[in-house]
């Protein structure tokens, strides 16, 4: 069983949509019982608030429903997970401050290191001030992660891109 927290800021539109995005793809290939996802955020002002109305829409016409509650990451998350992957560079700086040791702090990368189709992406870009092409965007990096992210976690020994 791999666990994997995905990170962002506010934990209403990017995380909670790469967990559920990820957990769709590992169903896809029948591997729910190998992996678990959960998201949270570096900013807890959200704590406790469904996704963005926004972000729950793009998706749900993509066929995923959105039902996470947000949080803020913990410094027991740490612990929990065994890989923590954050959406932009602001979030990978910070979520690596809280990090409690050099073993945590090796847990996080960036989702931007497991897109395949999108080579010229360096990051998961914040879409909350955007239109709906923001949220549209996520979610076509998103879903190329996810299949990255989890080819990478079933064979280990390959390289990232
Ligand atoms: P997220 O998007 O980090 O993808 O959840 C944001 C959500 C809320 C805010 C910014 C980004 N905010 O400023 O409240």
């Amino acid at each position: 069983m791999k666990k994997v927290l995905f990170v962002c800021l506010g934990n209403i539109c990017r995380s909670p949509a790469a967990e559920e995005v990820a957990r769709c793809v590992a169903a896809e290939r029948g591997l729910e019982a190998e992996f678990e996802f959960d998201s949270a955020g570096t900013y807890g002002g959200h704590r406790g608030q469904l996704p963005d109305s926004r972000m729950r829409a793009h998706a749900r016409r993509r066929g995923y429903d959105l039902t996470h509650r947000a949080r803020k990451i913990s410094t027991s998350d740490f612990f929990d997970f065994d890989l923590i992957v954050t959406m932009d560079d602001a979030n990978f700086d910070d979520v690596r401050e809280l990090a409690p040791s050099p073993e945590a702090e090796a847990k996080v990368v960036r989702m931007a290191d497991y897109v395949r189709q999108h080579p010229w992406a360096t990051c998961v870009p914040d879409p909350y001030y955007e239109g709906a092409e923001g949220f549209e965007n996520v979610l076509d990096l998103l879903e190329d992660a996810c299949e990255g992210l989890i080819d990478s976690l079933q064979n280990p020994n390959n390289d990232l891109k």
